[in-house]
Protein backbone atom coordinates (compact mmCIF):
# COMPACT_ATOMS: atom_id res chain seq x y z
CA UNK A 1 0.00 0.00 0.00
CA UNK A 2 1.38 3.58 -0.70
CA UNK A 3 0.85 5.48 2.34
CA UNK A 4 0.92 8.57 0.69
CA UNK A 5 -2.47 8.02 -0.68
CA UNK A 6 -5.92 7.81 1.63
CA UNK A 7 -6.26 3.41 1.84
CA UNK A 8 -10.08 3.64 0.80
CA UNK A 9 -9.05 4.97 -2.80
CA UNK A 10 -7.70 1.48 -3.88
CA UNK A 11 -7.74 -1.04 -1.35
CA UNK A 12 -10.51 -3.82 -0.50
CA UNK A 13 -11.23 -4.34 2.61
CA UNK A 14 -9.07 -7.79 3.33
CA UNK A 15 -9.11 -10.30 6.21
CA UNK A 16 -6.64 -8.73 9.55
CA UNK A 17 -7.48 -5.21 8.11
CA UNK A 18 -8.44 -2.55 10.64
CA UNK A 19 -11.82 -0.60 9.77
CA UNK A 20 -13.82 1.81 11.39
CA UNK A 21 -17.48 0.04 12.40
CA UNK A 22 -19.27 3.59 12.55
CA UNK A 23 -23.04 3.47 13.78
CA UNK A 24 -22.85 7.50 13.98
CA UNK A 25 -20.91 10.44 14.33
CA UNK A 26 -20.05 9.83 18.16
CA UNK A 27 -20.70 5.85 18.05
CA UNK A 28 -17.83 3.86 16.49
CA UNK A 29 -15.06 1.53 17.10
CA UNK A 30 -11.88 0.05 15.57
CA UNK A 31 -12.35 -3.38 14.81
CA UNK A 32 -9.90 -6.13 13.34
CA UNK A 33 -11.58 -7.65 10.51
CA UNK A 34 -11.26 -12.16 11.10
CA UNK A 35 -12.63 -14.26 8.84
CA UNK A 36 -15.26 -16.12 10.96
CA UNK A 37 -15.62 -13.51 13.59
CA UNK A 38 -18.79 -11.66 14.16
CA UNK A 39 -19.44 -7.83 15.63
CA UNK A 40 -22.72 -7.18 17.45
CA UNK A 41 -24.69 -3.93 18.65
CA UNK A 42 -28.01 -2.67 19.07
CA UNK A 43 -28.28 -3.22 15.26
CA UNK A 44 -28.13 -7.09 15.23
CA UNK A 45 -24.99 -9.46 14.43
CA UNK A 46 -22.65 -8.59 11.66
CA UNK A 47 -20.59 -11.18 10.17
CA UNK A 48 -17.03 -10.60 8.97
CA UNK A 49 -16.73 -12.36 6.60
CA UNK A 50 -19.60 -10.45 4.79
CA UNK A 51 -17.19 -7.38 4.86
CA UNK A 52 -14.20 -9.04 2.93
CA UNK A 53 -13.57 -7.66 -0.17
CA UNK A 54 -15.78 -4.66 -0.34
CA UNK A 55 -14.20 -1.66 -0.27
CA UNK A 56 -13.51 0.82 2.44
CA UNK A 57 -17.34 3.21 2.84
CA UNK A 58 -19.42 0.27 2.54
CA UNK A 59 -22.67 0.30 4.24
CA UNK A 60 -23.56 -3.49 5.59
CA UNK A 61 -26.57 -5.27 6.68
CA UNK A 62 -27.22 -7.46 9.88
CA UNK A 63 -29.67 -10.19 9.60
CA UNK A 64 -32.06 -8.04 11.18
CA UNK A 65 -31.68 -5.49 9.00
CA UNK A 66 -29.86 -3.07 10.81
CA UNK A 67 -26.15 -1.28 9.08
CA UNK A 68 -23.43 0.08 9.70
CA UNK A 69 -20.44 1.75 7.75
CA UNK A 70 -17.12 0.35 7.31
CA UNK A 71 -15.44 3.08 7.32
CA UNK A 72 -10.78 3.56 7.01
CA UNK A 73 -9.16 3.76 9.74
CA UNK A 74 -7.30 7.82 8.50
CA UNK A 75 -5.89 8.99 11.49
CA UNK A 76 -8.80 11.97 12.02
CA UNK A 77 -10.88 8.84 12.69
CA UNK A 78 -8.38 7.01 14.71
CA UNK A 79 -8.40 10.05 16.80
CA UNK A 80 -11.24 9.57 17.78
CA UNK A 81 -11.51 5.65 18.77
CA UNK A 82 -7.98 5.08 20.32
CA UNK A 83 -7.26 3.90 23.41
CA UNK A 84 -6.35 6.92 25.58
CA UNK A 85 -3.51 6.04 27.61
CA UNK A 86 -2.28 9.82 27.86
CA UNK A 87 -4.04 13.27 27.24
CA UNK A 88 -4.12 13.55 23.27
CA UNK A 89 -4.17 16.38 20.71
CA UNK A 90 -7.08 16.66 19.04
CA UNK A 91 -7.70 17.07 15.15
CA UNK A 92 -8.16 21.20 15.24
CA UNK A 93 -4.85 21.54 17.08
CA UNK A 94 -3.01 18.81 14.65
CA UNK A 95 -4.31 20.47 11.56
CA UNK A 96 -2.64 23.90 12.91
CA UNK A 97 0.30 22.31 13.65
CA UNK A 98 0.97 20.15 10.61
CA UNK A 99 0.73 23.55 8.23
CA UNK A 100 2.74 25.89 10.94
CA UNK A 101 5.42 23.36 11.13
CA UNK A 102 5.15 23.42 7.19
CA UNK A 103 5.50 19.51 7.33
CA UNK A 104 4.86 17.66 3.78
CA UNK A 105 5.98 14.84 2.24
CA UNK A 106 9.48 13.72 2.73
CA UNK A 107 10.37 15.56 5.98
CA UNK A 108 11.93 14.33 8.76
CA UNK A 109 10.19 15.24 12.22
CA UNK A 110 11.59 14.60 16.01
CA UNK A 111 8.32 14.08 18.41
CA UNK A 112 8.25 14.12 22.39
CA UNK A 113 6.41 12.18 24.02
CA UNK A 114 4.84 9.75 22.14
CA UNK A 115 1.61 9.67 24.41
CA UNK A 116 -1.02 7.89 22.58
CA UNK A 117 -0.04 8.48 19.44
CA UNK A 118 -2.67 10.46 18.39
CA UNK A 119 -0.43 13.45 16.54
CA UNK A 120 2.07 10.93 15.57
CA UNK A 121 -0.43 9.33 12.92
CA UNK A 122 -1.15 12.25 11.14
CA UNK A 123 2.35 13.39 11.19
CA UNK A 124 3.11 10.02 9.17
CA UNK A 125 0.79 10.60 6.53
CA UNK A 126 2.08 14.15 6.53
CA UNK A 127 5.40 12.71 5.89
CA UNK A 128 4.35 10.02 3.43
CA UNK A 129 6.07 8.31 1.34
CA UNK A 130 9.64 9.45 1.43
CA UNK A 131 9.42 11.43 5.15
CA UNK A 132 10.16 9.85 8.72
CA UNK A 133 8.49 10.50 12.06
CA UNK A 134 11.28 9.87 14.99
CA UNK A 135 8.98 9.79 18.48
CA UNK A 136 10.27 9.57 21.78
CA UNK A 137 8.40 8.81 25.39
CA UNK A 138 10.61 7.48 28.58
CA UNK A 139 7.67 5.53 29.19
CA UNK A 140 8.34 2.20 27.77
CA UNK A 141 4.90 0.58 27.96
CA UNK A 142 3.51 3.40 26.57
CA UNK A 143 6.20 3.35 23.57
CA UNK A 144 5.06 -0.52 22.94
CA UNK A 145 1.33 0.46 22.74
CA UNK A 146 2.14 3.31 20.37
CA UNK A 147 4.32 0.59 18.24
CA UNK A 148 1.59 -2.07 18.17
CA UNK A 149 -0.72 0.66 17.75
CA UNK A 150 0.63 2.12 14.19
CA UNK A 151 1.25 -2.01 13.18
CA UNK A 152 -2.08 -1.78 12.75
CA UNK A 153 -2.84 1.48 11.51
CA UNK A 154 -0.38 0.74 8.64
CA UNK A 155 1.87 3.34 9.88
CA UNK A 156 4.97 1.89 11.31
CA UNK A 157 6.69 2.11 7.99
CA UNK A 158 6.89 5.60 8.35
CA UNK A 159 7.35 6.12 12.45
CA UNK A 160 9.97 4.72 14.56
CA UNK A 161 9.73 4.68 18.14
CA UNK A 162 12.52 5.07 20.65
CA UNK A 163 12.69 4.99 25.04
CA UNK A 164 14.50 7.95 25.84
CA UNK A 165 14.15 10.57 28.52
CA UNK A 166 14.08 13.71 25.87
CA UNK A 167 13.64 16.34 28.60
CA UNK A 168 16.83 15.04 30.25
CA UNK A 169 19.10 13.25 27.98
CA UNK A 170 17.76 15.57 25.28
CA UNK A 171 17.54 13.98 21.31
CA UNK A 172 20.19 11.80 20.02
CA UNK A 173 22.90 13.12 18.19
CA UNK A 174 22.90 11.43 15.25
CA UNK A 175 19.73 13.98 14.39
CA UNK A 176 22.31 17.05 14.74
CA UNK A 177 20.83 19.16 11.85
CA UNK A 178 18.88 16.85 10.40
CA UNK A 179 15.55 17.62 11.81
CA UNK A 180 12.86 19.49 9.44
CA UNK A 181 10.48 20.20 12.26
CA UNK A 182 10.08 18.96 15.88
CA UNK A 183 7.16 18.92 18.51
CA UNK A 184 7.41 18.65 22.34
CA UNK A 185 4.55 17.75 24.09
CA UNK A 186 6.60 17.36 27.57
CA UNK A 187 5.73 18.83 31.12
CA UNK A 188 8.95 20.82 31.02
CA UNK A 189 9.19 21.86 27.47
CA UNK A 190 12.04 24.07 28.04
CA UNK A 191 13.96 21.48 29.13
CA UNK A 192 14.22 20.24 25.63
CA UNK A 193 14.71 22.97 23.49
CA UNK A 194 18.40 23.87 23.72
CA UNK A 195 18.62 20.16 22.18
CA UNK A 196 16.07 20.64 19.58
CA UNK A 197 17.44 23.62 18.19
CA UNK A 198 20.56 21.30 17.22
CA UNK A 199 18.77 18.52 15.61
CA UNK A 200 16.92 21.35 13.61
CA UNK A 201 18.20 22.51 9.82
CA UNK A 202 18.54 26.28 9.22
CA UNK A 203 14.72 27.73 8.93
CA UNK A 204 13.79 24.56 10.78
CA UNK A 205 10.58 24.95 12.29
CA UNK A 206 9.38 23.76 15.82
CA UNK A 207 5.92 23.46 18.27
CA UNK A 208 5.71 23.00 21.81
CA UNK A 209 1.73 22.11 23.23
CA UNK A 210 1.56 22.99 26.83
CA UNK A 211 -1.74 23.05 28.61
CA UNK A 212 -0.86 25.68 31.34
CA UNK A 213 0.24 29.68 30.01
CA UNK A 214 3.40 29.51 32.80
CA UNK A 215 4.81 26.25 30.56
CA UNK A 216 4.31 29.03 27.83
CA UNK A 217 6.19 31.66 29.24
CA UNK A 218 8.96 29.47 30.47
CA UNK A 219 9.05 27.76 26.98
CA UNK A 220 8.96 31.57 24.83
CA UNK A 221 11.84 32.41 27.53
CA UNK A 222 14.22 29.79 26.34
CA UNK A 223 13.15 29.56 22.73
CA UNK A 224 14.25 33.56 22.73
CA UNK A 225 17.72 32.39 24.41
CA UNK A 226 18.51 29.80 22.07
CA UNK A 227 18.00 31.66 18.88
CA UNK A 228 14.84 31.44 17.53
CA UNK A 229 12.97 34.13 15.87
CA UNK A 230 9.08 34.45 15.34
CA UNK A 231 7.61 33.09 18.39
CA UNK A 232 4.00 32.42 18.37
CA UNK A 233 1.85 31.38 20.66
CA UNK A 234 -1.85 29.78 19.62
CA UNK A 235 -4.91 28.78 21.49
CA UNK A 236 -7.11 26.53 19.22
CA UNK A 237 -10.75 26.41 19.55
CA UNK A 238 -13.36 24.36 17.34
CA UNK A 239 -17.06 24.78 17.69
CA UNK A 240 -18.79 21.89 16.15
CA UNK A 241 -22.63 22.03 14.93
CA UNK A 242 -25.44 19.66 15.14
CA UNK A 243 -27.32 19.49 12.25
CA UNK A 244 -31.25 18.17 13.17
CA UNK A 245 -34.24 17.66 11.56
CA UNK A 246 -37.00 19.01 13.54
CA UNK A 247 -40.76 19.13 13.14
CA UNK A 248 -42.78 22.20 12.99
CA UNK A 249 -46.26 23.49 12.75
CA UNK A 250 -46.91 23.80 8.80
CA UNK A 251 -48.77 27.81 8.98
CA UNK A 252 -50.81 29.09 5.66
CA UNK A 253 -53.07 32.21 5.08
CA UNK A 254 -55.32 33.68 2.27
CA UNK A 255 -52.35 35.79 0.70
CA UNK A 256 -50.65 32.30 -0.12
CA UNK A 257 -47.98 33.52 2.57
CA UNK A 258 -46.35 29.96 4.21
CA UNK A 259 -43.88 29.39 6.71
CA UNK A 260 -43.09 27.00 9.56
CA UNK A 261 -43.54 28.01 13.28
CA UNK A 262 -42.04 26.20 16.18
CA UNK A 263 -44.92 26.44 18.24
CA UNK A 264 -48.56 27.01 17.71
CA UNK A 265 -49.74 30.74 18.07
CA UNK A 266 -53.02 33.17 17.59
CA UNK A 267 -53.48 33.41 13.95
CA UNK A 268 -54.67 36.89 13.45
CA UNK A 269 -54.64 37.11 9.91
CA UNK A 270 -56.79 34.97 9.18
CA UNK A 271 -54.10 32.05 8.63
CA UNK A 272 -54.50 28.68 10.30
CA UNK A 273 -52.11 25.82 11.17
CA UNK A 274 -51.91 22.93 9.21
CA UNK A 275 -49.86 19.60 8.39
CA UNK A 276 -46.72 19.30 10.45
CA UNK A 277 -43.68 19.78 8.61
CA UNK A 278 -39.93 19.30 8.94
CA UNK A 279 -36.92 21.70 9.09
CA UNK A 280 -32.97 21.34 9.11
CA UNK A 281 -31.63 23.32 12.09
CA UNK A 282 -28.14 23.91 12.98
CA UNK A 283 -27.00 24.88 16.30
CA UNK A 284 -23.61 24.91 18.23
CA UNK A 285 -22.89 21.39 19.66
CA UNK A 286 -23.61 21.31 23.45
CA UNK A 287 -20.17 19.37 23.31
CA UNK A 288 -18.05 20.97 21.66
CA UNK A 289 -14.16 20.98 23.73
CA UNK A 290 -13.16 23.93 25.19
CA UNK A 291 -9.62 25.05 25.92
CA UNK A 292 -7.03 21.76 25.15
CA UNK A 293 -3.61 23.63 25.55
CA UNK A 294 -1.35 26.44 23.89
CA UNK A 295 0.74 25.89 20.86
CA UNK A 296 3.75 28.12 20.34
CA UNK A 297 5.42 27.90 17.54
CA UNK A 298 9.12 29.28 16.26
CA UNK A 299 11.85 29.23 13.71
CA UNK A 300 15.49 28.64 13.95
CA UNK A 301 17.16 32.06 13.03
CA UNK A 302 19.73 31.90 10.65
CA UNK A 303 23.18 33.27 11.61
CA UNK A 304 25.54 33.87 8.27
C1 LIG B 1 0.36 14.23 26.90
S1 LIG B 1 1.33 12.90 26.38
C2 LIG B 1 1.56 13.19 24.66
C3 LIG B 1 0.31 12.94 23.85
C4 LIG B 1 0.54 12.97 22.37
N1 LIG B 1 0.89 14.29 21.91
C5 LIG B 1 -0.70 12.47 21.63
O1 LIG B 1 -1.29 13.25 20.85
O2 LIG B 1 -1.12 11.31 21.82
C6 LIG B 1 2.89 13.29 27.06
C7 LIG B 1 3.87 12.15 26.99
O3 LIG B 1 5.15 12.65 27.30
C8 LIG B 1 5.86 11.63 27.95
N2 LIG B 1 6.97 12.25 28.68
C9 LIG B 1 6.91 13.00 29.80
N3 LIG B 1 8.15 13.39 30.16
C10 LIG B 1 8.99 12.87 29.24
C11 LIG B 1 10.41 12.94 29.06
N4 LIG B 1 11.20 13.58 29.93
N5 LIG B 1 10.95 12.33 27.98
C12 LIG B 1 10.17 11.66 27.11
N6 LIG B 1 8.83 11.56 27.24
C13 LIG B 1 8.25 12.15 28.28
C14 LIG B 1 4.82 10.96 28.84
O4 LIG B 1 5.21 9.63 29.17
C15 LIG B 1 3.57 11.03 27.96
O5 LIG B 1 3.39 9.81 27.28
Amino acid sequence: MDPACKNSFHRRICDGDLVIVYERYDTMKAIKVQNGSEFQNRFGVFQHSDWIGRPFGSKVLSKKGGFVYLLAPTPELWTLVLSHRTQILYIADISFVISYLEIVPGCLVLESGTGSGSLTTSLARAVAPSGHVYTFDFHELRASSAREDFEKTKSSNLITVDVRDIQGEGFPEKFYKMADAVFLDLPQPWLAIPSAGKTLKCDGTICSFSPCIEQVQRACETLRSCEFTDIRTFEILLRTYEVKEIKMEGYSNDKGTASALPCKRQCSDGGSISERTSRITVRPSSESRGHTGYLTFARLSVTS
